[in-house]
């Protein structure tokens, strides 16, 4: 008989500590004076002057990680398409389409934002379940570089827009592998019971149906199987795998397949998850598809532009309960939905360097919203903090701003775009009277 293990003194699976998150993330760095600073601008400069809560971006980290998946990829010759959806800010998309990148869309109003941001209309892809004529007229009428259609009724759809615009329309179809990416049930995409794309057996045929409609080029096959993707590689070499059979088989049907969109999902780690890295996804590109001589393209969101941003906020009050301390933050949930929505956890760091030394204990960090899931994190080591000290919240650069909503009438956060020394506020934060505006009383209301 073994001796009975001690009692576990530290929980099984502690959080990181401060310093581990920091060594994670080369663009945040810890001054004695100035606290915790992003390239070179402490973010309490960037409370003091814009208030907050606050987005904050770091130009350095967009290129480095932008750069670091093109030389990943770069023997492959892929493409890279950033996906809007997951940073739609102008100034984002911008510091992105000056390393070269091209745009990922999912509607007419991110079409635009990338056109703005000064990537051509031929670089940009527009994906998505459910494109609207009116999204299909505007991307076509301005020269979209690809469509990634969903089903044969949309391939009706882009069909009948094109000939009445008098253009053709490049399409490539998405297929949907099942495969399981084994992500959160939310974000997963490619399994046969989710709403995207087409199933791979029916491929083939839709596939000829689309070389045979009026005003169609069918240029290739397209997938994306989820997002957060941090279970290695083998749902991908799957998803890819089958790609390249059904390539093939296109081919020995004398149909023509110019192009291959392997879609995005890469993870990152946000607490200490082993996120896969550029270099494995690109290892599973070239494996499965690196000799069809196709033009291959990637639409990577979260891996570009997650660990570049940050969300900054304001310690409101205190409270204790009985048993809980709770730290009461003016983010909330309509800022930063995804711990509320899909369980997330993200990295809390205090901002002042008098926080880094005081001791930690348990507390949940909570928003101001009427709402239970309001809550960012449960039973975080910080320590003690006094109203008007701030936070960062970590990993806030993907489907953070982008996600937000005035849900309690609270208006949208300023996004700030750090770069050195430098830092400019590229998103006003929604004044109370924009709030209001656009609101009309009926005329049979009595005047207020
Ligand atoms: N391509 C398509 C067709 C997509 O639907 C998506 C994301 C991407 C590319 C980019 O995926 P990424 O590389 O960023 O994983 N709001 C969720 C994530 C939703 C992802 C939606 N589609 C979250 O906060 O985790």
């Amino acid at each position: 008989m073994g001796m009975a293990a001690p009692a576990p003194l530290l929980p099984a699976d502690p959080d990181p500590s401060f310093a581990e998150l920091l060594a994670g993330r080369p663009h945040l760095s810890l001054h004695a004076q100035d606290g915790l600073t992003m390239e070179e601008v402490p973010l309490a400069a960037i409370a003091r002057q814009v208030g907050t809560p606050t987005w904050v971006y770091s130009a350095g980290t967009l290129r480095r990680r932008y750069q670091a998946l093109h030389a990943a990829l770069a023997d492959t010759g892929a493409e890279i398409h950033f996906a809007v959806k997951s940073n739609p800010n102008l100034a984002v998309v911008r510091t992105l389409a000056e390393q070269g990148a091209g745009a990922d869309i999912v509607s007419e109003g991110e079409m635009r934002l990338a056109l703005a941001a000064g990537i051509k209309a031929d670089h940009i892809v527009f994906s998505g379940v459910g494109k609207t004529l009116n999204e299909l007229r505007f991307a076509l009428s301005r020269g979209i570089g690809q469509i990634n259609a969903e089903s044969a009724e949309e391939l009706g759809m882009i069909s009948a827009v094109a000939q009445e615009l008098g253009v053709t329309a490049p399409v490539a179809l998405r297929v949907n592998p099942d495969v399981d990416p084994k992500t959160h049930a939310k974000i997963t995409t490619g399994k046969s019971e989710n709403k995207f794309g087409i199933p791979i057996a029916e491929a083939p045929s839709l596939y000829g149906l689309a070389a045979t409609l009026p005003g169609l080029r069918p240029l290739g096959v397209a997938v994306h199987i989820g997002s957060q993707i941090t279970s290695g590689m083998s749902a991908y070499a799957t998803a890819y795998q089958a790609l390249a059979e059904l390539v093939r088989l296109l081919r020995a049907r004398g149909l023509t397949v110019e192009r291959v969109d392997c879609g995005g999902g890469l993870g990152i780690p946000y607490r200490d998850e082993p996120a896969p890295n550029p270099a494995a996804l690109a290892g599973a590109i070239r494996t499965a598809l690196g000799k069809l001589e196709v033009k291959l393209m990637v639409e990577p969101g979260r891996w570009i532009s997650g660990p570049a941003g940050v969300l900054l906020a304001s310690v409101i009050l205190q409270k204790h309960t009985g048993t809980r301390r709770f730290m009461i933050l003016d983010a909330a949930m309509n800022d930063l939905v995804r711990p509320a929505m899909y369980e997330a956890w993200h990295g809390i760091l205090p901002v002042a360097p008098a926080d880094y030394v005081a001791p930690v204990s348990p507390c949940d960090v909570v928003g101001p919203v009427c709402e239970t899931g309001d809550t960012f994190a449960r039973n975080r080591g910080l320590p003690p903090m006094k109203p008007g000290s701030l936070v960062a919240f970590l990993d806030a650069g993907a489907y953070g701003a982008a996600m937000s909503s005035t849900y309690n009438s609270r208006p949208l956060a300023a996004e700030v775009l750090v770069d050195g020394t430098r830092f400019a506020v590229v998103r006003e934060r929604q004044t109370q009277e924009a709030l209001l505006a656009g609101q009309h009383l009926p005329d049979w209301l009595s005047t207020p």
